[in-house]
Formats: C-alpha cells, sequence, structure tokens
C-alpha cells in the first residue's frame, strides 16, 4: 500500500478506536506526520499523562511506551514494534544497581528516563536531558547514584555541588560522535553554532556553544541569528530542521549518529498496531507504582 493510503486507513482507525499516536522527533518523516504530538522525552511523557484517549500507539522505544503506561495505566499503551528498545536502558538491570545502592547506602538515585519500569521504580526521581540539572539540585541528598548515563551525569555533575556516582551506560547514537569529526566541520563552517545533546561525550561536549535536549536544540535553531549549525545529536533532526528553515542551513555532527530502533517504527507497523491493537506494553502494578512515585516527582520539576 502507497504511504498516503495507510496515512489514511490509520486516521480513520485513531478515530474508532480513539487513540493517539504520540511520536519522538528521531522517529521517521512519515510516523511523525501522522502522529497526534512529536516531542522530546519530557514532553512525550507530559502528553500521556494529559491526553483523553483510551488509546496511546507510541511511535517510539521500549521504555517511553512503559513510561506512558506507568503514568497513565487506564489507557491501552501499544508499541508497534515490540523490539524497538533501547541499548543504554539494557545497561542498567535492578540486580546491579542494588548492589551500587548498598555501596552508597547516603545517596538517592536520579534514573534518566531511558531505563526500564523495574530500573525506575529502584529510583528515587527520574529526570530527562531537558530537566537532569534541575532535578538533581532538587534532592536533599548530597551523594546521587545517576543512571544509567554517564555521559550526562558528568555533564550535570559541572553543574551541582553534589557528589555524582556515575553509571558506565551511554547511547552509541551520541557516543558515535567525535570530538575531531566536530573540530573538522567546524573549520568547514567557521561561523556555524555547534548545538549538542548532553549524551555526547565530554570532549565533544566541550566544543559545544549550547548542551540541550533534544527540544532545546530545536528552538535554540529557531530562535538563534546564526544561519549555520551543527547538530549534535540523532540525524533525523537535522533532516527536519533543514525542512523547517530553509534560510538557515544544518550540518550532522556524525553521518553515524543514528538510531536504529527509533527507525524501526514504520507506518505499516502502525496500522497493524491499530488494526490488533498490538503490542500492549503493561507494567506488573508492584513495580508500576513505585515507578510512578519516580515519574512524577520528576514531573512536577520544571524543563527547558
Ligand atoms: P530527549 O528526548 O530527552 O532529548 O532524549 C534523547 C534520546 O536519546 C531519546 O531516546
Ligand atoms: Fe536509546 Fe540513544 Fe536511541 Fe535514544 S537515541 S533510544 S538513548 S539508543
Amino acid at each position: 500500500m502507497e504511504d498516503q493510503l495507510i496515512a489514511e486507513e490509520i486516521k480513520k482507525l485513531k478515530k474508532e478506536r480513539n487513540a493517539i499516536i504520540l511520536a519522538h522527533f528521531y522517529t521517521r518523516r512519515e510516523v511523525r506526520e501522522v502522529a497526534d504530538f512529536v516531542g522530546d522525552s519530557l514532553s512525550l511523557c507530559r502528553e500521556a499523562v494529559n491526553s483523553k484517549a483510551e488509546v496511546i500507539v507510541f511511535a517510539g522505544v521500549h521504555f517511553m511506551a512503559e513510561s506512558a503506561s506507568i503514568l497513565s495505566p487506564e489507557k491501552l499503551v501499544l508499541l508497534p514494534v515490540p523490539d524497538a528498545g533501547c541499548p543504554m536502558a539494557d545497561m542498567v538491570t535492578v540486580k546491579a544497581l542494588r548492589e551500587e545502592k548498598e555501596k552508597h547506602p547516603e545517596a538517592a538515585v536520579v534514573c534518566y528516563v531511558n531505563s526500564s519500569a523495574a530500573v525506575k521504580a529502584e529510583s528515587d526521581i527520574c529526570c530527562t536531558s531537558a530537566n537532569a540539572i534541575n532535578v538533581v539540585n532538587s534532592v536533599e541528598n548530597r551523594e546521587i547514584i545517576f543512571v544509567p548515563d554517564k555521559n550526562l551525569g558528568a555533564f550535570v555533575a559541572l553543574h551541582t555541588e553534589k557528589k555524582i556516582h556515575l553509571w558506565p551506560g551511554f547511547c552509541h547514537v551520541h557516543e558515535n560522535i567525535g570530538d575531531e569529526e566536530i573540530k573538522e566541520l567546524k573549520k568547514m563552517h567557521p561561523g556555524a553554532e555547534f548545538l549538542a545533546h548532553p549524551e555526547c561525550r565530554p570532549e565533544v561536549l566541550n566544543l559545544a556553544d549550547h548542551i540541550l535536549s533534544t527540544s532545546g536544540i530545536i528552538k535554540e535553531a529557531e530562535k538563534s541569528d546564526s544561519t549555520e549549525f551543527i547538530i549534535g545529536t540523532e540525524k533525523e533532526i537535522v533532516k527536519n530542521l533543514n525542512r523547517k528553515y530553509p534560510d538557515k542551513k544544518f550540518y550532522p555532527a556524525s553521518e553515524k549518529a543514528f538510531c536504529y530502533n527509533m527507525k524501526k517504527i514504520t507506518l505499516e507497523s502502525i496500522l497493524n498496531s491499530l488494526q490488533n491493537m498490538e503490542y500492549e506494553v503493561h507494567v506488573p502494578e508492584h513495580i508500576r507504582v513505585k515507578a510512578k512515585k519516580a515519574l512524577d516527582r520528576m514531573l512536577e520539576i520544571r524543563g527547558n
């Protein structure tokens, strides 16, 4: 079937099922075009809570659908491709986190939303890249175990008095961006602003003009007077920005900054999801209740 026909069928089924589609910025263009809301991790969490729909089809990765289900258990949450996961989220397990907590009994656990529901349930508060500094500074404890992203954790550590115990997790998409590549790009485009996501390595962040979440990068590109930008995040954002602002130029920090898990979500998989009401993401109640506390605490904190 052609994309347009699939999109029309999706629209019809969305109405029939009282469903909405939430999509992350890193998903394919045609997927974002059928979505009711497109955003970064923080705004998607807020949207999942506020929506009146009975069904949420999550065009993103597994932990995002889990967060929607944790926050809105009365809704049916569907992930169109069940193995669309996040390798970074798999880098921390409950067992390993419990061992770390034993080593640092005075520390609070701040958990990046890119983590499983079970890990969230073991944590005091969640954060996203848009609110991580505010979240860490909101916690009373002087010591923090920050899981699972070592790069985001190291970035936060520069903006707080607290002692941060880093976890060795990372996102391969952002880890693939190298400082030498950035130096080369800066030589080629000397007037360009370099906007980097805090999941990038510290040596890359050292070269950045602004360190921002995905939506922060998009907002900065819009409001800045600069006409050229090097974009240090998943390269879908670059295509999107080049289309949205044809008078400005956006260059990917690396051609390797590609999240193949986000790209697993296709129009066909969304159609199948709505036709067959699959694949349901369900979090066991004893985990959900604890994980919700950590997410709710986060949602009280301001993001950027
Ligand atoms: P944000 O959506 O918070 O910018 O995070 C990027 C990311 O890697 C999502 O998986
Ligand atoms: Fe995970 Fe990185 Fe993909 Fe986000 S971009 S889903 S952190 S692998």
